[in-house]
């Protein structure tokens, strides 16, 4: 999906604005996410650590496990904002992944600029998907 440059814009200001709700006492990172789903609606998310370091949750997951506990699985963008414009680690890539690999992602830092915009494919080329699992 194209995006137009003011749906851009809104999951951008989006990410930003859950940025806030970060829990992130530890690694002082706080990360938000914004998800567009196909139809036209946005969760949002922020990362949630833990005293137990692992335990921890990526923003975009948030995001991601957000719309699908609602019953959301058609998406065609996340927003991710942090200080530096970071990308999304390893395991928000394949969650991503899962849910389809045309999602648009586009990463941004803190005072909105867009550092990069791709696409879950781009971003983990090879992903192991559902239809890996398809029985013989
Ligand atoms: N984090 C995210 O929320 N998303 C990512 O894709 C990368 C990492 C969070 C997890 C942790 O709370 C902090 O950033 C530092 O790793």
């Amino acid at each position: 999906m194209k995006l137009s440059d003011e749906i851009r814009a809104q999951l951008v200001e989006a990410a930003q604005e859950a940025r806030r709700w970060a829990y992130a006492p530890y690694s002082n990172y706080a990360v938000g996410a914004a998800l567009l789903t196909s139809s036209g609606k946005v969760y949002d998310g922020a990362n949630v650590e833990n005293a137990a370091y692992p335990t921890t949750m990526c923003a975009e997951r948030v995001a991601v496990f957000k719309a699908v506990s609602e019953g959301e699985r058609d998406f065609a963008a996340i927003a991710v904002v942090t200080a530096n414009g970071g990308t999304p680690c390893g395991s928000c890539r394949q969650v991503l992944a899962e849910f389809g690999v045309e999602t648009v992602v586009i990463i941004a830092d803190i005072s909105g600029r867009v550092v990069m915009e791709s696409r879950v494919a781009e971003l983990l080329p090879g992903a192991f998907l559902p239809s890996d699992l398809a029985r013989e």
